[in-house]
């Protein structure tokens, strides 16, 4: 079969318009504001369908400072409108998607929003993309847009023992994951059969400022500051790779400049660590101690450890920078520091989200043994 792939990529370089999916969320705002700070003419065009865990504020930073506003669009949109897609995809040099349902229990909860976004919406971007590589070939626009699909090591599924490369079977174990590779496989298919010039970055979990108080590290620390108890899944030696948000979008943006066409990266963070410990650590950063600390009953599926292999971008050049040690409890500050962003996070279906989620978990949650 005929490999329509380009051999290399049109260079992003200064002056490049690029369109953020998902840039009002925690990561996909972190690259719009890296994007922005460059100073080099980049533009960048958000789109994002504002849903519970996108936020406006997020992006307040760059709206507020003239010279990066002047360079920047937000359209208020789904991923899986063509009518909305279409016209963007043929002003962008590149499409960024960052843009996804992503919180695992809610996955369970309702798998049916994760399709939508994660295999619909993908498919509905990857056609324009398509549209604009017919376009370019036929002389419309100088170059096709590079298409880069912001994926996860939970594609790979649970990891007993080694680390994933990039070559390791997809084997999702939840709906989120699922998503996330069936997204992926589309991508990689229109690569083949359509030419289409794409990459796919594997980030590991990621944490940081402006991440929704769903997630573990969030949740942790703004119920610690509150004096609320600490809901534990089981015996909390889940074991997860940790990469701080400003790496996690420079890992991005890295790819989207040196990435091989067709390839996929894992964006790996360097640093392992069960639950637990974690755990211990935020509550040193939070002054609390762990009689604030529940087990309860754990997510079903949930995977025992996520391990990548980041060797193959290291060999490319790029390597992540913030160590846990420093990035944790600096993540720590910034909530105590930003009440007004967690209420607004935490407002909308929030309370109906935790009681629905955590109300019998923590009715049949226990002390932790501290010991075990
Ligand atoms: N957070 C992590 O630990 C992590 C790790 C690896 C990979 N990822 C991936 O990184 C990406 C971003 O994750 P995040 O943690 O920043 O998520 P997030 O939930 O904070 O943000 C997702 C953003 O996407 C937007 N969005 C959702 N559905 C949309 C749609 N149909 N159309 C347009 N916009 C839509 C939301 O409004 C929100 O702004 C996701 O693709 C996720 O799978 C996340």
């Amino acid at each position: 079969m005929t490999d329509l792939r380009p051999d290399s990529a049109p260079a992003i370089g200064p002056g490049a318009h690029l369109l953020v999916t998902g840039g009002a969320g925690f990561i996909g705002s972190e690259l719009v504001r890296q994007l922005l700070a460059r100073r080099d003419g980049t533009r960048v065009t958000v789109l994002d369908k504002l849903t519970y865990a996108g936020n406006r504020a997020n992006l307040a930073e760059v709206e507020a400072d003239a010279g990066q506003a002047a360079r920047f669009t937000f359209v208020q949109g789904d991923i899986a409108d063509p009518s909305i897609v279409g016209p963007l995809a043929a002003e962008a040099d590149a499409i960024i998607n960052v843009a996804a349902e992503t919180h695992v229990d809610r996955s369970i909860l309702d798998p049916e929003a994760f399709l939508r976004t994660g295999v619909i919406g993908v498919h509905v971007l990857l056609e324009a993309v398509r549209g604009e590589t017919e376009r370019a070939r036929r002389g419309g626009r100088e170059h096709a847009p590079r298409f880069l699909q912001v994926s996860t090591d939970e594609v790979y599924g649970e990891v007993s023992e080694g680390r994933s490369t990039e070559t390791d079977a997809l084997a999702p174990r939840s709906p989120y994951a699922a998503a996330k590779a069936s997204g992926e496989l589309l991508v990689s298919a229109y690569a083949i059969t359509f030419g289409l010039d794409t990459v796919v970055t594997r980030g590991s979990n990621t944490y940081g400022p402006h991440q929704h108080p769903e997630k573990l590290i969030p949740l942790f620390t703004t119920n610690a500051l509150g004096g609320h108890p600490l809901p534990m899944y089981g015996d909390g030696m889940q074991i997860r790779d940790w990469l701080h948000v400003s790496d996690h979008a420079a890992g991005i943006d890295f790819v989207l400049r040196h990435g091989v066409t067709g390839e996929a990266y894992n964006v790996a963070g360097g640093t392992e660590l069960p639950n637990r410990e974690v755990i211990g650590r935020l509550l040193a950063a939070t002054g609390r101690d762990w009689s604030l600390v529940r087990t309860v009953p754990d997510r079903p599926g949930h995977d025992r450890r996520y391990a990548m292999d980041g060797s193959k971008l290291a060999a490319l050049g790029w390597r992540p920078r913030v160590d846990f040690a420093d990035g944790l409890p600096a993540t720590v500050a910034w909530y105590r520091d930003n009440p007004d962003w967690i209420a607004s996070a935490k407002s909308g279906d929030w309370d109906a989200y935790y009681a629905r989620q955590y109300g019998d978990r923590l009715a049949a949650g226990r002390a932790v043994d501290r010991t075990a």
